[in-house]
Order: C-alpha cells, then sequence, then structure tokens
C-alpha cells in the first residue's frame, strides 16, 4: 500500500523511542510521549494500548518486547484472596504499570484502577492479554510459553473471573461503567459490546491455549459451554438492520415467562427511530451497544462492532453488513479522522445524566463521539476479514495526511474530526501504533490470523451453562 516511507520510518522511531526497558530489557510501551504535558499516568504502560505496539512488534518479528510484557503482566495478576475488598479482585489483570527506581533497584508497579480517575476497574485488561498470549503463540510457534505452569495458572485465574457464579443471567460479562477503552462514565454499565467482543475472543484464545488436563478440565469444558450461548445471544438479540427494526417497533411488552418474545422487555418508545430508520441503510446493519433490562444502547461502538467481526462473534452476514453501514456512513464514522469511537455523541439531558456531567466528554468530544486513530488497525482487520479492503486503504490515506503533521495526537474533535482533540495528548502510542500496524495488515494480510477467529457452528438450540453449573 503506498504510504510514504518516510512517514512509516518516522512512526516506526516514534515508536521505538516509546519502549519502556526493565532491568534492561524491553517491557512495554508507555501510554503517550509529549514533552509539553504534565505526563500524568501517560508515561506507564497501559495492557490495552500496548496491544497495538505488540501486534507491529510480532509482525516485524520483535518478538522479545512481547514475551517479556507477557511474562511481567503474569506476574502482576492479582493473585492472592484479598479481603478488604479495596484490592484489586482474585485473578484480575493490571490497567497500566510503571517501571520504578534505577538500576538493580528497579521494580514495577501496578495500577488496577484504584489510582486512576473514578477508580474504574480495568475489565478489558485481562481478555486483551489473552488475546495477545494467542497472538504470541501463533506468531512464534512456541506453544511452551503459553503451556508453562504459570501461564496455565494465569489463564485460569481470568477464567475463574469471568465464568463463575455470579449475579446475572445473561451468557455476556456483566461489568461496571467505564470499564475498558472507554474508561469514565459513559452510560455503558452491564453488557456493552465492547467487553462481550473481546470476552469472546479470549474464550476462544483460551480454548485453544488450555491443556487438556486435570487441573484444567473444569475450566476447558466451562470455556466451551460458555462460547456458543454468548455468541447466539449477540448474534440475535443485540443485531440491528431495517428488518430488526420493525420487529422491535411492533414488540409486545410486559410478557412474563419462559416462551416471551421481547425477552428484554425493550419499550418501543425507548428506541430512537427518528435517527435509526434513516441512519441504518437497506442493506448494512450493526450491533448495539449494550442490552440489559428493558435497555437496548442503540448507539454505535467502533471497537466492539470491528472486533466482533475480527474474532467471528458476528455471523459472516452481519460481518458484512457492518461493513457496508460503515461504507454507507462514512461521513459520519470516518470523515476527517477514522475513526469514531462511538455514533452518535449524547448530548444535552442524556450527556448530564449518562455522563455525569464530565466535561472531557461532551458532546463530540474524547470518548463521546469522538474520532480515534488506535482503531484505525481494527478498521483494516474487519476490513480484510470481509474483502472490503477499498475502504481501509481510504481510511489509511486519510490518517496518513494528518497523523505526523498534527503530532500523533490521541483522538480528535468535533463532528467530523477536524480538530485535534481538547485535551489530546501528541505522541500518543497507540495512534502511531495503529497506524503502523494497519498498514503492515494490509500489507501482509495472512497475519490477520494471530488475532482473528474462524467462525464456529453453533447448534441452533445448543444450551450452553456457567461454570457454577
Ligand atoms: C485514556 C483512554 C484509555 C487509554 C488511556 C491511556 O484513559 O480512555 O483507553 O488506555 O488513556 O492511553
Amino acid at each position: 500500500m503506498a504510504v510514504e516511507e518516510a512517514l512509516l520510518k518516522e512512526a516506526w522511531l516514534a515508536l521505538e523511542k516509546s519502549i519502556i526497558y526493565y532491568l534492561g530489557r524491553p517491557v512495554g510501551t508507555v501510554a503517550a510521549y509529549d514533552p509539553e504535558m504534565d505526563a500524568l499516568n501517560y508515561d506507564q504502560c497501559f495492557i490495552r494500548d500496548f496491544v497495538s505496539s505488540a501486534l507491529v512488534f510480532l509482525i516485524k518479528g520483535e518478538t522479545e518486547i512481547v514475551r517479556n510484557f507477557l511474562e511481567k503482566t503474569l506476574r502482576l495478576q492479582a493473585k492472592e484472596r484479598q479481603w478488604d475488598f479495596f484490592q484489586p479482585g482474585f485473578g484480575l489483570m493490571p490497567a497500566s504499570f510503571k517501571v520504578e527506581g534505577h538500576g538493580v533497584t528497579q521494580d514495577l508497579r501496578a495500577d488496577f484502577g484504584e489510582r486512576a480517575i473514578g477508580r474504574v476497574t480495568p475489565v478489558d485488561s485481562s481478555l486483551w492479554w489473552l488475546l495477545l498470549l494467542r497472538a504470541y503463540v501463533k506468531v512464534t510457534g512456541d506453544i511452551s510459553l503459553a503451556h508453562q505452569p504459570s501461564f496455565q495458572k494465569g489463564i485460569r485465574l481470568i477464567l475463574d473471573l469471568c465464568l463463575v457464579s455470579r449475579f446475572d443471567m445473561y451468557p455476556t460479562l456483566l461489568v461496571p461503567d467505564g470499564a475498558c477503552m472507554i474508561d469514565r462514565r459513559m452510560g455503558i454499565a452491564g453488557h456493552p459490546l465492547e467487553i462481550q467482543a473481546l470476552f469472546y475472543g479470549a474464550l476462544r484464545a483460551a480454548q485453544e491455549l488450555l491443556l487438556e488436563n486435570e487441573e484444567n478440565q473444569y475450566f476447558v469444558q466451562a470455556v466451551n459451554n460458555r462460547i456458543a450461548p454468548l455468541q447466539r445471544h449477540i448474534r440475535d438479540e443485540y443485531w440491528l438492520d431495517a428488518e430488526r427494526l420493525n420487529v422491535i417497533y411492533r414488540y409486545q411488552v410486559e410478557e412474563y415467562g419462559e416462551e416471551s418474545f421481547n425477552k428484554f422487555n425493550i419499550y418501543s418508545d425507548s428506541i430512537p427511530f427518528d435517527w435509526l430508520v434513516n441512519w441504518i441503510p437497506e442493506k448494512g446493519g450493526y450491533l448495539a451497544g449494550n442490552l440489559g433490562p428493558s435497555q437496548l444502547d442503540c448507539r454505535f461502538f467502533a471497537l466492539g462492532n470491528l472486533m466482533a467481526i475480527a474474532t467471528s462473534l458476528a455471523s459472516d452476514h452481519q460481518a458484512h453488513a457492518i461493513m457496508e453501514l460503515i461504507i454507507q456512513r462514512q461521513g459520519d464514522l470516518i470523515s476527517q479522522m477514522p475513526m469514531k469511537i462511538c455514533f452518535p455523541a449524547l448530548e444535552n439531558s442524556e450527556w448530564r445524566l449518562l455522563t455525569g456531567c464530565d466535561p472531557k466528554n461532551r458532546p463530540w468530544s474524547y470518548h463521546n463521539g469522538g474520532s480515534w486513530p488506535v482503531l484505525l488497525w481494527m478498521l483494516a482487520a474487519a476490513a480484510i476479514k470481509t474483502g472490503r479492503k477499498e475502504i481501509a486503504y481510504e481510511a489509511i490515506a486519510i490518517a496518513a495526511k494528518r497523523l505526523s503533521q498534527d503530532g500523533w495526537p490521541e483522538y480528535y474533535d468535533g463532528q467530523s474530526g477536524r480538530l485535534i482533540g481538547k485535551e489530546a495528548r501528541k505522541f500518543q502510542t497507540w495512534t502511531i501504533a495503529g497506524f503502523l500496524l494497519a498498514v503492515e495488515l494490509m500489507n501482509r494480510p495472512e497475519a490477520l490470523s494471530m488475532l482473528s477467529f474462524e467462525d464456529v457452528i453453533v447448534p441452533p438450540n445448543g444450551n450452553g451453562s456457567s461454570l457454577s453449573d
């Protein structure tokens, strides 16, 4: 793909500059390296941010940093049952970590959200970690790393956290607000698509990585039991297209009993049909942002939809329809900078009630309808998977014109993504890595197999159960 060599070189040098060393060995990348702003916690290595860097390193054959990262973060995983309840839960992976001290006295300090703004829980970290471990194994062929007892234990702890008894009736994962890339209050508490897509990918990864032995038996079974119902639930209940809109519009409500059709008691009046009927193209569709009791969040969330395509959580037909929607609604979703984190933005009373009046998340800014260049690689992945490469080429060309000139910002503001984000960091590592990764993936589409999964056939009425069954 025709991106100037000089631009790629500049990005690669910036990525190398972001590397963090621990006892002389590379272990991760800082979130941003902006000399003009107070670092806050951007000088730390975030698990979710590092995945973009790690996939670039893997494609480039620089596997050592990824292995070190996987080993070190595994050591940071919360392994003790804590009874003071303000400590990270058993099995949780940190949001970020930092190297402290100098020389031989260096140490790694993890942040599980206890210092983060809003004390948000990084539910996505463990899920990304599993996806990255599987990518590492795919690229290097080194399954022995994942088979080490410490790694097998780490996987079991993550599964324990996700699959054991819980206060929930759905196959999806119930999480608090801000538990993922959107790490501030944004009205996504419950069963947000982003977490479900990562959860599905993580379960598929665990299925490949867990050894079949007595210790793992229970977990292997729990994973196998969960995959099919989770997939069916998302495909059936989160899906929105012209046909589904008609069904939802005419829903009966207050149905009691197991046979009820409108299972989640969605009131038609809560659905923004006015914009949806115009916005959803005839052939397109997408997975809704969230589903709960009398709640269907119809916002489009990019990461969840794109990762649902990459992991085959979405069916083949749905994957093509999502890409069709992105192409038809390019003006809203890509416009002047790929791509919108969610669409549309929350405004007025919705913004007040759902973000808690967060000025950083005012309409069309940051998480609330801002544009995030890191999403470019996920767009490229989805485009390759569905054979719609032209949209990724276009998006990369748009990004290539501005990213370097603008200093690789974290995000962009405005309905069209024209403005550099009001509080955006410059030299944001996942912006740089996301761009490089998108280009690399387009050049070597076969590399996508490190993070994609083939579809699995789910029996129409197959029943799943959870670990507690
Ligand atoms: C912001 C983003 C979060 C990211 C972090 C570091 O908090 O919302 O997703 O991990 O910055 O870049």
